[in-house]
Order: structure tokens, then C-alpha cells, then sequence
């Protein structure tokens, strides 16, 4: 059994799931959230980490997808496990390598519906909105070398009406994820590390 398990959160804008769950793993006996990674040096995510006292780490893509820069900070920081929150960029392989099992992703639908390239935010609830569905939802899922295609850990689903716009499906969906992600990352974190 590993005592303290470190948690680093990737984000690219708003935050307001970091945020979420940074609270809830604040008194944690375990887990620590000990970094906010961030793809976007304007994204609100870092106004939000400054504000929460976390370290943030702001880096490009290259350092991302084409060198050890952020692999070598991951390590440095004695990073555990990797939370995508809000996260664009497909994560590189030797990072997937080094973490194998150990990323997880949110997407704001019920995969495998609306998952891919490009399918993020708005353009997700907007789908859904037009193609008229009657549900939409959450899903939490281990990251592979594809987008939105690793193993579903969770879903949970939420009424769409006829009348609901795309902010609306997206409101609904931000509840989801507060009530639901940082549980979820909880739940798996000490199935992993146990
Ligand atoms: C969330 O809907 C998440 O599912 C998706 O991006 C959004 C991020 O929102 N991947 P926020 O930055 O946490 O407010």
C-alpha cells in the first residue's frame, strides 16, 4: 500500500473542475493534488490555482508531445497519478508508457457517443442538442493513445428535454461532474494504489 498517493491535474481553461476537486482531496489523508498542469498561460485554471495555493506548471506543445519536458517534471514532482480535467491535447506515448493505467480523462457525454478529435466543450452539447437525444451524461475513463477510446471506468446520465439549448445540456452536465469526479477519483486512486 502506497501512503501518499501525488495527483497532478492537466487543465487547458476554466478550471472549475479543478477547482472542485482540489477542495474535496484538501484534508485528504492520502491524496494530494500537488500540481496544475496547464497547456494555455491565459486559461483561468491558473487564476484559480493561485487562489487555491497550488503550483502550476505552464508548458507548450512541444514540451509536451515532443520532448521529456513535462515527463521530467511529472517525475520530478514524484507524481503517482495524472487527472485530465478539462484537458484538449492527445496525451503523447511515453508519457502513457511511463503512467501506464495511471491517466484518467473526463469526457462531458456518455462515450462512445460525441468522443474523438474535436469533440470537446460546446461542440459536444451542441451534437446532442441537435441530433435531439433525450439523455447526455458523463463519462470517466483511463486515457489510451486515442482519443476517448481508453477502458470506462463511469458514466452517469441526465435528462436532455426537447426544450433544454446546449448551455443548458452543458449546466447539467458541470453538475454531474461536480458531484461525481472527484469520487470517482477517489474510488479508483485506492483501487490502483491499495
Ligand atoms: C468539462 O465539461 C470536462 O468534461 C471537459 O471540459 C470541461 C472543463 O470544464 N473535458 P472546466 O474547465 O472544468 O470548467
Amino acid at each position: 500500500m502506497k501512503n501518499t498517493i501525488n495527483v497532478a491535474l492537466f487543465a487547458s481553461g476554466s478550471g472549475s473542475n479543478v477547482e472542485n476537486i482540489v477542495l474535496y482531496f484538501k484534508n485528504h489523508p492520502r491524496i494530494k493534488i500537488n500540481q496544475i498542469f496547464c497547456n494555455k498561460p491565459d486559461a483561468f485554471v491558473l487564476k484559480r490555482a493561485e487562489k487555491l495555493g497550488i503550483a502550476s506548471f505552464i508548458f507548450n506543445k512541444n514540451d509536451f508531445s515532443n520532448s521529456n519536458v513535462v515527463l521530467d517534471k511529472l517525475i520530478e514532482l514524484n507524481t503517482d497519478f495524472i487527472v485530465l480535467a478539462g484537458f484538449l491535447w492527445l496525451t503523447p506515448s511515453h508519457i502513457i508508457q511511463k503512467y501506464a493505467n495511471k491517466i484518467i480523462n473526463i469526457h462531458p457525454a456518455l462515450l462512445p457517443k460525441y468522443g474523438g478529435k474535436g469533440m470537446y466543450g460546446s461542440h459536444v452539447h451542441q451534437a446532442v442538442v441537435e441530433n435531439k437525444d433525450s439523455e447526455s451524461g458523463i463519462t470517466i475513463h483511463f486515457v489510451n493513445e486515442e482519443y476517448d477510446k481508453g477502458k470506462v471506468i463511469f458514466q452517469k446520465s441526465t435528462k436532455v428535454l426537447a426544450t433544454d439549448t446546449a448551455e443548458i445540456v452543458a449546466q447539467k452536465v458541470h453538475q454531474l461532474e461536480y458531484n461525481f469526479f472527484p469520487k470517482v477519483i477517489e474510488k479508483t486512486l485506492l483501487g490502483v494504489f491499495d
